[in-house]
């Protein structure tokens, strides 16, 4: 509530009418009352203000007030460009004299507006600011919650989620708790997210039945989540029809098939007028696709894709499709390489309201990959990017690992070379027909929503890079310390915000540092993928290994003497990527099988390296708690306590992989390391 105090005290105006201008209402009224402010809807008489929220199509009032702010706010947008329109979310901000005014063409700009001048704060009311519009980059910005309806005996509630149970979800109903979900919702608006998917894309019994006998359940969410201009997305069984429809095929060439969809989806958009569309992960992990009737993943979404077109839908398909039966032994075999071999050559045969949703890596939301060449190989595809915000290999929000650095290098990759078209230009698309940003949520019932408090970053960070794809990292993070940590009574607000930076800025890098080296991936512990593992993956049918033996590491993916998918990226990076002299050092190992004395661009050798990076990265680990712990008195004791026992559980972690790592390495190596520090 803090962050609302600028905006709570003074005199506001609110002029427009619809749902997201009724929650525009409603938040500003709770502002003014908590802070003395007033407001008034749409007056017919005038108003001395400060701060005047208008809608540019509504009707002409007789207030002068609202006319002549109306009247500075088009001066403005005239001033500020060139007539391009604000857009179903964009907004502009000017002051006009003593008043700051807020102009959209639609609801759901004020309402981004709203939260704009919030984190504005006092800055929203300087008289010497000049005007700005703002409108996303990326038309959906979304999050995919792996929420099951019923809990699930291995993957519990939420698949891969360590924030407690689902805050869609209890005891196999919607949580009664709608106050809950509505602050949910306000959460993800405040960031800029526009839709979600409620349930785990693998899907099971329970929750196949949400597209039909279930879809009042789904009804309910959208209900609430609407007002803050959030879409329901659901995940759906490529197998429905049989499950669900009793047809003796799913095939998607076949005719029955293709009208229980229809059908099946009129009725949706019946109950949920703004429905979203699907979320399919076929073919892939068990879940049923077209591969059973000898289809195509083209075949398979384009099916879909008809049902949902008459209505506006959309589906996203993922591309995380690869041989999950495959024997260690058979050097051949590429996961890597298996999203491109699927999609690339399925180009320009999806239907426009297809989104394939691509994983940001090849492999499987590792710390560091390189980015999926399945994004620089569709040009007449709509791509989306899927990143991961839920914690999986990252820490489980038991680690701080802030990653909008990480995000932030994928967006800025340029596949066809440096200053060429970057990643965040590919899911923005042509006039914006791209397919946005998508990201694994990581919340859940939690009282701090994410388990680890400081792991919400990271939810902002995703909403505000699906926002704007080019913003520096850092400064989101500034903005959420100071959104989130405002001033206390207690507190230096400067010292405090300077050791969040000191803990968060690089904690990806010392994840990086202390878990699996030099890109090679994995080593994690199988199932759970928590905690060092390193041979963990070794022996197993999933395609992540790292080869080591006594006299090296890595996997050969170049195209001379490996598995070729370095050639899978446009010219200049595969020309980078197929040597170990020109590979960066980060991704060396996902690239390379090298001697332990292979000298990296550092300098340092591979195996000095891994010991010299293991040491550094846990006395990292340990340097945040002590930083942490110098908060203690300032912030509120429960995120205090909250985030000090998991700091424990990092620096206890961190110890074991530094030590399991370092130790695997010694002993396959016998290279000793060269400063003779302990290893066991
Ligand atoms: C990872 C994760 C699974 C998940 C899968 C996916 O492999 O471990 O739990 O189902 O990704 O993205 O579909």
């Amino acid at each position: 509530p803090e962050a609302f105090r600028a905006l709570g005290a003074r005199r506001v105006l609110i002029h427009g009418d619809g749902l997201l201008v009724d929650t525009v209402l409603d938040e500003v009224s709770r502002a003014c009352a908590r802070y003395g402010g007033r407001v008034w809807h749409s007056p017919s008489w005038d108003v001395d203000v400060d701060l005047v929220f208008a809608l540019r199509g509504a009707d002409e009032l007789p207030s002068l007030s609202v006319r002549a702010a109306r009247a500075a706010g088009e001066a403005a947008l005239a001033e500020t460009g060139d007539g391009a329109p604000l857009g179903d979310e964009g907004f502009l901000l000017a002051r006009d004299g003593d008043v700051t005014v807020v102009l959209a063409d639609a609801p759901a700009g004020l309402l981004y507006g709203l939260f704009h001048v919030v984190r504005l704060c006092a800055a929203a009311f300087d008289p010497a600011r000049p005007a700005e519009r703002h409108r996303p980059a990326l038309r959906r910005r979304m999050l995919n919650h792996w929420d099951n309806v019923a809990v699930h005996p291995v993957m519990g509630q939420v698949e891969r989620g360590y924030a407690g149970g689902s805050i869609f979800w209890q005891e196999g109903r919607p949580r009664g708790d709608r106050a809950r979900l509505r602050e949910y919702a306000r959460l993800l608006a405040c960031t800029g997210v526009n839709a979600v998917s409620v349930n785990n894309v693998n899907v099971g019994r329970t929750e196949a039945l949400l597209l039909t006998d279930r879809l009042g359940d789904v009804a309910e969410i959208a209900d609430v989540l609407r007002p803050y201009g959030i879409r329901v997305h659901l995940s759906v069984s490529f197998a429905a029809p049989m499950i669900l429809g009793g047809l003796p095929t799913a095939d998607p060439l076949d005719d029955a098939v293709r009208a229980w969809w229809a059908a099946t989806t009129r009725r949706v958009y019946e109950r949920i007028p703004d429905f979203g569309g699907y979320l399919v992960k076929a073919d892939s992990e068990g879940q049923p696709g077209p591969f059973s009737y000898g289809r195509d993943h083209a075949d398979g979404a384009n099916l879909l894709a008809e049902a949902l077109a008459p209505h506006g839908g959309v589906v996203h398909w993922r591309a995380f499709v690869y041989n999950h039966h495959q024997d260690w032994r058979d050097r051949s075999t590429d996961r890597a390489r298996a999203a491109y071999d699927h999609f690339a050559p399925l180009d320009g045969r999806f239907r426009t309201n297809v989104v394939l949703q691509v994983k940001y890596g090849p492999v499987d939301f590792q710390t560091r990959e390189p980015v999926s060449p399945v994004l620089a190989a569709m040009p007449a595809t709509r791509l989306a990017v899927e990143l991961q915000v839920t914690q999986e290999y990252t820490g489980q929000q038991r680690h701080v690992c802030h990653l909008g650095p990480w995000w932030s290098e994928v967006l800025r990759f340029a596949p066809w070379g440096p200053g060429g078209r970057t990643i965040a230009d590919v899911v923005t698309g042509e006039a914006a027909a791209g397919g946005g940003l998508v990201a694994v949520a990581n919340v859940g019932d939690d009282r701090f929503w994410t388990g680890h408090p400081l792991a919400q970053a990271n939810l902002y960070t995703f909403g505000r890079l699906a926002w704007d794809p080019r913003r520096d990292p850092a400064e989101v993070l500034d903005e959420w310390i100071t959104l989130t940590f405002p001033p206390s009574a207690t507190a230096d607000p400067d010292l405090v915000r300077q050791t969040l930076h000191e803990i968060m800025d690089d904690s990806w890098r010392s994840y990086e540092r202390y878990t699996a080296p030099l890109g090679v991936g994995f080593m994690v512990n199988p199932g759970d993928h928590y905690g060092p593992g390193v041979d963990g993956y070794e022996y197993t049918r999933w395609g992540t290994y790292h080869f080591a033996d006594r006299d090296g590491v890595g996997v050969d993916r170049s195209r001379a003497s490996g598995t070729g998918f370095a050639a899978q990226y446009p010219p200049y990076w595969a020309k980078v990527y197929e040597s170990p002299e020109s590979c960066p050092d980060e991704l060396l190992l996902f690239f390379h099988h090298v001697p332990y004395g292979h000298v990296l661009h550092s300098g340092s050798t591979v195996i000095q390296h891994i010991y010299d990076t293991h040491f550094a990265g846990v006395e990292e680990v340990v340097a945040m708690r002590r930083r942490w712990q110098t908060l203690n008195g300032m912030i509120d004791p429960s995120v205090y306590e909250r985030v000090a026992e998991r700091l424990d559980e990092q620096v206890r972690c961190a110890t074991e992989w530094r030590d399991q790592v370092n130790t695997y390495f010694l002993r396959k190596s016998g290279v000793p390391d060269e400063r003779g520090r302990e290893i066991h």
